[in-house]
């Protein structure tokens, strides 16, 4: 049986930091995915060019059942260490908006980094292997892979959440969470496209394509970004940061002109020039079709002089006020991460390592901790697998 010091089971973005840092502190490494490629998620994140951290990344930007759990990793390794790191290895990056760092070239680069760093330092990485068992024993864990069997003293689950199943996430951690007796909490799609009920899907299909900017609200929560109508129903940053937030039931109300009082304005409008139309109007201030689509829905097709102000007022809450309960969401399929995962409560915060079973650790996505969209899932991913490099 071969050994190692260290076996990480999943070669993403966490598990792949982990391993560079065990290798650093000369532990013998290996990593196994069953994939064939590493770092797929990291291939094709932000359109290619790999949204890698967020310059304002901080712990109010993750939710988590226990939301001081990730301060500890987000501080001992900070999206500055990520940032010099990818300095240091000559990858250029812009700010996109909002403090998102993206590579200028390809998301390769960064599993280019990875993958050589790794073997740098010394970690084997074995793709298109599959774990059949594990167990437990006096010198740590036993694993019989579809290569072989293999020991380690210190195992690190790194195997993401269901997010994207056709990518090959399969909840597998829950699974070795849950035969250490680990507890995890509930899971469901998170940064998700939502869906609208059919009566409202048909009203707002042909909408499919229209962005606007707008403020997505769900209970006290808010986000100020771009959203999208889709022929399903309505995705777009403001829409799958709120997605997060949502749940099953709840309603959730959409300013579609978040800097201006559309009451205030169609008023306005009409003092100038009454025998404007209404969605001549509505267009000065949202896309066409999406002022067609509501002047329509209004069944108010007359000349703004024609509008009472009460009338107004109701076409204008529409917009400044949406408010809509969606039939669901998107779910795994095409959910960007997974909300939820294994209990903080049962990990070390400095080190990840699970409370009850020394040498076991989680990392990344799998953890119950789920960053906004925006680079911070990969700077969680970074910081919890660095610090369980320190430990494992
Ligand atoms: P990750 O999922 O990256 O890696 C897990 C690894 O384990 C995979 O290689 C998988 O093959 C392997 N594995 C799974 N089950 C296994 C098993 N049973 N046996 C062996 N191996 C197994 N975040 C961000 O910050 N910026 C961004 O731009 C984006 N963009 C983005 C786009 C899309 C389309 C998606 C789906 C997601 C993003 N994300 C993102 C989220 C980000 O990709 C995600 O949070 C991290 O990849 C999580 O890193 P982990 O290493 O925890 O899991």
């Amino acid at each position: 049986m071969q050994q190692f010091d260290v076996v990480v089971i999943g070669a993403g973005a966490a598990g792949m930091m982990c391993a560079i840092e065990a290798g650093k502190r000369g532990r013998s490494v290996l990593v196994i995915d069953h994939a064939r490629a590493p770092g797929e998620k990291i291939r094709i994140s932000g359109g290619g060019r790999c949204n890698f951290t967020n310059l304002h990344a901080s712990p109010m930007n993750f939710l988590s059942a226990n939301p001081s759990f990730c301060i500890s990793a987000l501080r001992r390794y900070t999206q500055t260490d990520f940032i010099a790191l990818v300095e240091r290895n000559g990858i250029a990056w812009h700010e996109k908006t909002l403090g998102q760092l993206f590579c200028d070239g390809s998301s390769r680069q960064i599993v280019d980094l990875l993958v050589s760093d790794m073997r740098s330092h010394g970690a084997e990485l074995r793709l298109s292997t599959s774990v059949e068992r594990i167990d437990r024993n006096a010198e740590g864990f036993a694993l019989a892979l579809s290569d072989g069997a293999v020991q380690c003293a210190s195992l690190v689950v790194a195997c993401g959440g269901k997010s994207i199943p056709k990518m090959g996430a399969t909840g597998f951690g829950y699974d070795i969470a849950a035969q250490f007796g680990v507890s995890v909490t509930e899971t469901r799609p998170a940064l998700v496209p939502l869906t609208l009920e059919p009566t409202m899907l048909a009203r707002l299909a042909p909408l499919a394509g229209v962005a606007v900017d707008a403020v997505a609200a769900c209970g006290k929560t808010q986000f100020a970004e771009a959203m999208l109508f889709t022929h399903r129903g309505l995705s777009g940053p403001a829409i799958l940061q709120i997605s997060s937030y949502w749940r099953e039931g709840e309603e959730i109300g959409l300013n579609l002109l978040p800097a201006r009082d559309l009451f205030e304005e169609l008023r306005a409008a009409r003092a100038a020039n009454g025998r404007q139309a209404l969605h001549t109007a509505l267009a000065a201030h949202l896309p066409k079709r999406l002022a067609q689509a509501i002047a329509e829905s209004e069944g108010a097709t007359g000349n703004l002089a024609d509008f009472s102000d009460k009338a107004l007022r109701r076409v204008a809450q529409s917009v400044n006020d949406w408010r809509f309960k969606p039939a669901g969401s998107e779910g795994y399929r095409t959910a960007e991460v997974t909300l939820g995962g294994v209990d903080t409560r049962d990990l070390d915060s400095r080190t990840m390592a699970a409370r009850t079973v020394p040498g076991l650790y989680f990392i990344g996505e799998v953890v119950d901790v789920t960053g906004w969209l925006g680079g911070y899932n990969f700077q969680w991913a970074w910081s919890s697998g660095w610090c369980a490099g320190q430990a494992a």
